[in-house]
């Protein structure tokens, strides 16, 4: 069998059972484990040589490097974060642009790919993740390394009109026609795709199925990232922490929860959460002091300007909330800027009556999956799902709400801490149904099984 080599910007060796917060880290990780192989990219230094390091842990080898401070500043903080991440979740008026950061993430990307071509042996196959990489096969075809490559899109891939945004886009974009296979969280993503290589790149369809743009012959396909849904609820299980602060009310009843748990980022859409939980308060008075909403936001990106402003925002919204409703015996928001170790996640997870999961864009949502997966079955919450998460595509039987009307995403909260048991049992057995249909290893399978199949990219002349 050949070696599964994954490249990814970020690597996050586990170090006492604790991974980086992020979807990308925690499904690359439980995918690399099953069969082991190589974890390569940055190790999240800045200010060094970018020279390799490796380090075995279990049947997974991470190689890693540094970067330099220019490099980090053009290729991650720049183009990645502050052009291609705010314009792929659709905040174009969050977006900049400058040359000499897209010529930065070009230089890391082809700096990246020659590090990576001594370790490699023919046969490897090589997965390579999200909008840091795009142009990372093409780096990779410049210096020969004719292997299959394969990329995976964590995040959405948005509508042409949207996309062309991006200055350089048909530079950046044809690219993607050096994998042999691109793939996407959601069929809407791989239409967008396919939209765009036809319209901007001159594609075709074939009948096969396949694409042919730029001189290259490729697939596009979709491959939804799952959970591991039975080790989610033996994590559950397992959790003896204690409850979260939640306290009681006057007549001594336990309180009820709502969860939510995101990075803090703009497109999580926290500020309408929190102005929607705001106005639940005001409509259903009856529910006041009998519910809590804990946001765990672990910080994120914290030298972009952005995300140091949509933090601003959050603590004046989170006070603005609890200042004006909170008592000396009752606390409406608790809002954690710290990221919390799974095992104490899932926990969480199951004593909460309802998982908030509204972000405004997100490719998939491992969050929402993990909360329903965390549920007691006997006696299960209810997840409250924006329709702009790719998991809304699986999870149709959450509530479904729109995180731009708080009026309704409050109504949608009333109805969820009043959902009779057999409603929430029939809710959470169809959810289930779907986590186990697409889980985690049918991801990794699938995407792998299609890699192997369609072959190496193919030269196509006219
Ligand atoms: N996560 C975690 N600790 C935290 C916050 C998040 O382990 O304090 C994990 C969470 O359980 C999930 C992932 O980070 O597996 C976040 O993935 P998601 O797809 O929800 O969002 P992303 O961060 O990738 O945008
Ligand atoms: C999301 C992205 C990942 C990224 C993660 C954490 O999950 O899709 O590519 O690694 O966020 O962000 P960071 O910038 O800290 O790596």
């Amino acid at each position: 069998m050949s070696r599964l080599v994954v490249i990814s910007n970020r690597v996050a060796p586990i170090r006492e059972g604790k991974i980086a917060a992020g979807g990308l880290a925690v499904g690359v990780y439980d995918a690399l484990r099953q069969n082991g192989g190589i974890w390569f990219g940055w190790n999240g230094e800045v200010g060094q040589k970018p020279e390799t390091a490796c380090e075995s842990a279990g049947n997974i080898t991470y190689v890693t490097l540094g970067l330099s401070k220019p490099d980090y500043n053009e290729y991650y903080r720049g183009f990645s974060n502050a052009t291609l991440w705010p314009i792929f979740h659709y905040r174009i008026d969050l977006a900049r642009y400058s040359r000499e950061e897209y010529l930065g993430y070009r230089r890391v990307n082809a700096m990246l790919a020659e590090k990576l071509k001594p370790l490699l042996r023919p046969d490897d196959i090589l997965w390579v993740h999200d909008y840091h990489l795009i142009p990372f096969a093409a780096a990779c075809r410049q210096l020969g390394i004719g292997n299959r490559i394969g990329f995976f899109l964590h995040i959405p891939f948005p509508t042409t009109e949207v996309l062309t945004a991006v200055p350089p886009h048909r530079d950046l974009f044809q690219t993607l026609c050096d994998y042999d296979l691109v793939g996407f969280q959601t069929e809407s993503d791989r239409m967008a795709f396919q939209d765009y290589v036809c319209r901007e790149l001159d594609g075709l369809i074939g009948t096969d199925g396949s694409l042919t743009a730029c001189g290259r012959n490729f697939r596009a396909g979709v491959y939804p990232i799952g959970v591991m849904p039975d080790d989610i609820r033996r994590l559950a299980d397992s959790y003896r922490g204690r409850r979260p602060m939640i306290g009681r009310t006057a007549e001594g009843k336990l309180r009820k929860t709502l969860i939510s748990v995101d990075r803090l980022d703009y497109s999580k859409g926290l500020v309408e959460r929190f102005l929607a939980y705001e106005q639940f308060l005001e409509h259903y008075p009856e529910h006041r002091r009998n519910v809590e909403l804990i946001q765990i936001a672990p910080t994120s990106r914290t030298d972009v300007k952005t995300y140091r402003a949509i933090r601003k925002q959050l603590e004046t919204v989170a006070g603005h909330v609890n200042g004006r409703l909170a008592d000396l015996d009752w606390m409406p928001l608790h809002y954690l800027n710290k990221s919390l170790e799974r095992r104490t996640l899932m926990g969480l997870f199951r004593t909460a009556n309802v998982g908030l999961v509204t972000p405004l864009r997100d490719g998939m949502n491992l969050v929402a999956k993990e909360y329903v997966a965390a549920q007691n079955p006997a006696d299960p919450g209810v997840l409250v799902l924006s329709r702009f998460a790719g998991a809304a595509h699986e999870l149709g039987a959450a509530l479904i709400v729109n995180p731009y009307d708080c009026l309704g995403m409050a109504e949608a909260m009333d109805r969820a801490l009043r959902m009779p048991l057999e409603e929430r049992k029939e809710r959470y057995e169809d959810m289930m149904r779907a986590l186990r249909a697409a889980d985690l290893n049918a991801w990794r399978d699938n995407f792998l099984r299609d890699l192997r199949t369609f072959g190496r990219h193919r030269v196509v002349t006219a």
